[in-house]
């Protein structure tokens, strides 16, 4: 058992596209400055395990950052220096021991180097790491406005950035790491390859490959972290996939699924919503019932779900589990509209979970169904063929048990939210 393995890099490359689809803006940005954080640190340190580190912190460096809102500030050439989605995306993963360091990398990817003689808030040394990316960051966002404002070429770009911002050496960014930079602008091929398409292709593969291998326990707790990205994103729904994720494990567990299986289940549980992020927050917040064109572009989150967990080769299994439970017995679900036999139990087990937790939990703008609503509508569900008659008897002979847990998770997940959203620095 718990044969299951799978690179951190792979997972956080998919959480990195994922943000990238909240607004093009940021796919590439987080790309780039993976990119150019690499290049620097390969000047500055010769340890591998360092530059890897620089790589994947950059990589997902303003995941604190929720709404369209915040990314569009963030990317701004003249920012106010902006903490806040740099200690809410540090505290995302601060609990989570392989990616301690990581954490404290993205902390500090904004903080002034001579605050404190490269002492951070908490009185710590701010690691070198950190200050390659605020200055990779700051590169990246001034090279694409100038690109993409003028039909400059790239070189002289980049002249014009590195002088911009030489005026903050000694205050922003430390002398030694703005002359790595400097050293750099002379080497056309990277600025190049900063402009491509996929910036990180161009990363060596010892570098994005075979980081930290995560096990099946590694695994379910950093989905429960990304179920967080998820679900904060909107007030509404900032428990929505904890709840999922319980009830479908206890429903794998009394289905007698294997033990592997129901850790399998929980991370398809927590990653069910992956696509949400692609949903302008416009609509995951929309208090009112969407109108037709909201609606379509709402289901596409299953769509995304399916096509972000594909990057994990390994998760072929939980991708199905997880990206299919709105799809229905009788071909009537989405997006796939896959039917009958071709949905396996894990995604039927997946389905029920979803819709349970849906219509129990409550909302800011209304309250969950009562016990026997929500019994009544699911028997109608699994009556017009929509969803499995089996799985559904199962949840609702253990119905009180499943309740109790769901609301258990969710009240645990609400205090998480809470604690991010009053995180202040
Ligand atoms: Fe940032
Ligand atoms: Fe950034
Ligand atoms: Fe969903």
């Amino acid at each position: 058992m718990d044969k299951f393995r799978i690179d951190l890099n792979d997972l956080l490359i998919s959480v990195s596209n994922a943000q990238g689809l909240v607004s093009p803006e940021l796919f590439n940005h987080q790309q780039m400055v993976a990119y150019l954080s690499f290049r620097i640190a390969e000047k500055l340190m010769k340890d591998e395990n360092a530059c890897r580190e620089v790589f994947l912190a950059s990589l997902i460096h303003d995941v604190g950052a929720l709404t369209e809102d915040e990314i569009a500030n963030i990317v701004k050439v003249d920012y106010a220096e902006d903490n806040l989605h740099s200690y809410r995306g540090a505290l995302l993963f601060d609990n989570f021991k392989p990616m301690k360091k990581i954490a404290r990398l993205i902390r500090y990817h904004h903080t002034y180097w001579n605050y404190g003689n490269w002492l951070g808030l908490d009185g710590e040394k701010i690691p070198r790491e950190a200050q390659i990316i605020h200055l990779a960051d700051r590169v990246s966002i001034a090279v694409s406005k100038q690109m993409g404002s003028k039909n400059n070429n790239v070189f002289t770009v980049v002249e014009s950035v590195i002088s911009m911002l030489k005026n903050h050496i000694g205050n922003r960014f430390d002398q030694e790491t703005f002359k790595a930079l400097e050293d750099l602008s002379k080497i056309e091929s990277v600025w190049l390859d900063l402009i491509s398409k996929d910036p990180i292709s161009h990363v060596p593969l010892n570098i994005t490959n075979s980081y930290i291998v995560l096990d099946i326990d590694d695994i379910i707790t950093i989905a429960s972290i990304f179920a967080q990205i998820i679900d904060f994103r909107s007030g509404f729904t900032s428990r929505h996939s904890a709840g999922v994720a319980t009830t479908a494990h206890k429903l794998a567990v009394l289905a007698g699924l294997s033990p592997l299986e129901c850790k399998m289940m929980l991370i398809a549980g927590y990653l069910h919503d992956l696509g949400k992020i692609a949903i302008p927050s416009s609509i995951l917040e929309k208090p009112d019932k969407l109108d037709d064109n909201e609606t379509k572009i709402m289901r596409s989150h299953t769509y995304y779900t399916y096509k972000l967990l594909s990057e994990v080769k390994e998760f072929d299994t939980i991708n199905k589990w997880a990206a299919f439970h709105h799809e229905r017995l009788d071909g009537n679900g989405y997006p796939f509209h896959i039917e009958g036999e071709n949905l396996t139990l894990g995604s039927r087990i997946m389905a029920v979970a979803d819709i349970f937790t849906a219509i129990t939990e409550n909302r800011p703008y209304r309250i969950g169904m009562k016990d026997e609503t929500a019994i009544r509508v699911l028997r109608n569900m699994a009556k017009t063929g929509g969803i499995d008659p089996r799985i559904t008897t199962l949840l609702i002979s253990n119905f009180n048990d499943i309740n109790n847990l769901r609301a258990q998770a969710q009240t645990e997940a609400a205090n998480r939210y809470q604690e991010f959203m009053n995180t202040y620095i």
